[in-house]
C-alpha cells in the first residue's frame, strides 16, 4: 500500500471516530513552527512560511468539511515587527499573492474571509487586496476565515477600552453599563462566538497575545508537529482530544443519573 493510502485510510479511520454532534464551531489555530521546519531541512524559512500556506488551505478545507463554522488564524503578531525587515517583507509579499491567487476559489466556496488586525501600517497594495477580498465575500454565509494580521490581544483590549471612555465622555453611554456584552459589542471579533477550541503548533505552551478576551474558556491542544508539517490528520486528533474534554466553565460536573446532594456539605 502506498503512503498516501495509508494517510488517507487512518484519516478516514479517525473520522469515524468523531462526534458530529459534538464539533466545535470556531476553531482558532496559532500556526507556529514554519522557520523551524525550514532550518531543520537546512533550508531558508522562508520555504517553511510558503509551505505553511499550503497546510492552511487543506485545514481549512478540513474544518469545513468537519461541519466547523469559523476558523481564525494568526498569521502576524503585533510582536512579529521585530522580526529582520528582510522576513516581514516577505510575509507581507506572501500575503498579498496568496490573496491574490486564492480568492476566487475562497469566493466559489462561499467563504466569507475577514482580517482581524490592525491593517493601516500595511502597504497600499496589501491594503486594497484586503478590502476587495472582504467586499467581495461578506455576503458568503458558509464558512468564515478569519485571518488576524498585524493582531495582539492586548491592543485588541486597549483599544475597547479607549471606544467606551470616549463613549462615556461624550455621553453616549454611561459608565455603569459597561459589561461583558458591551465589551463584547466593540471587540475586533463582535459578533462570533468565541473559539471552543485553540490549536497551537510546534509544542510552545504559550498564547503569544493571541485573543485573551476570546480565549478565556476555550479548551487549548498543543501539537508537537511544525505548522508545515501539520494536516487533516492531526487536525483530526486535535478535534477528537477535544471532544474529550470536560468543559465545565466553573461548575461541577454531574455524572448521568446522578443529582446534586446537599447532603455532601452537611458535617
Ligand atoms: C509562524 O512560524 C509564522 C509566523 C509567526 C509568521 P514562525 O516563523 O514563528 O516559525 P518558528 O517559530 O520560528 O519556527
Ligand atoms: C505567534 O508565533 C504568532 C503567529 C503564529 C503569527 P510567534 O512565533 O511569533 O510566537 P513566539 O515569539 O514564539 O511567542
Ligand atoms: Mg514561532
Amino acid at each position: 500500500m502506498s503512503l498516501g493510502k495509508l494517510i488517507d485510510n487512518t484519516t478516514n479511520d479517525l473520522s469515524k471516530r468523531i462526534d458530529k454532534q459534538k464539533v466545535p464551531e470556531h476553531v482558532a489555530i496559532i500556526m507556529d513552527g514554519n522557520g523551524r521546519w525550514a532550518t531543520k531541512k537546512g533550508l531558508p524559512r522562508k520555504y517553511g512560511h510558503k509551505r505553511g500556506v499550503s497546510v492552511l488551505k487543506a485545514i481549512l478545507k478540513a474544518s469545513k468539511k468537519l461541519g466547523c463554522k469559523v476558523l481564525t488564524v494568526y498569521a502576524f503578531s503585533t510582536e512579529n515587527w521585530k522580526r529582520p525587515p528582510k522576513e516581514v517583507d516577505f510575509l507581507i509579499n506572501l500575503f498579498s499573492e496568496v490573496l491574490k491567487n486564492e480568492i476566487d476559489e475562497i469566493h466559489q466556496e462561499s467563504i466569507k474571509i475577514k482580517f482581524i488586525g490592525d491593517i493601516s501600517p500595511f502597504p497600499e497594495t496589501l491594503k486594497q487586496i484586503i478590502s476587495s477580498s472582504e467586499s467581495l465575500t461578506k455576503n458568503n454565509h458558509k464558512f468564515l476565515l478569519n485571518v488576524c494580521v498585524n493582531y495582539g490581544g492586548r491592543q485588541e483590549i486597549v483599544k475597547v477600552a479607549k471606544e467606551l471612555a470616549l463613549k462615556s465622555s461624550s455621553g453616549e453611554i454611561n459608565p455603569s453599563e459597561v459589561n461583558e456584552e458591551l465589551f463584547n459589542s466593540e471587540l475586533l471579533t463582535q459578533g462570533i462566538k468565541d473559539p471552543e477550541l485553540l490549536i497551537r503548533t510546534s509544542g510552545e505552551k504559550r498564547i503569544s497575545n493571541f485573543l485573551l478576551w476570546q480565549l478565556a474558556y476555550s479548551e487549548i491542544y498543543i501539537s508537537d508537529v511544525l505548522w508545515p508539517d501539520f494536516n487533516e490528520f492531526e487536525f483530526l486528533k486535535a478535534i477528537i482530544d477535544y471532544q474529550s474534554r470536560n468543559r465545565r466553565f466553573g461548575g461541577i460536573e454531574l455524572l448521568p443519573n446522578e443529582s446534586y446532594k446537599d447532603s455532601q456539605y452537611s458535617s
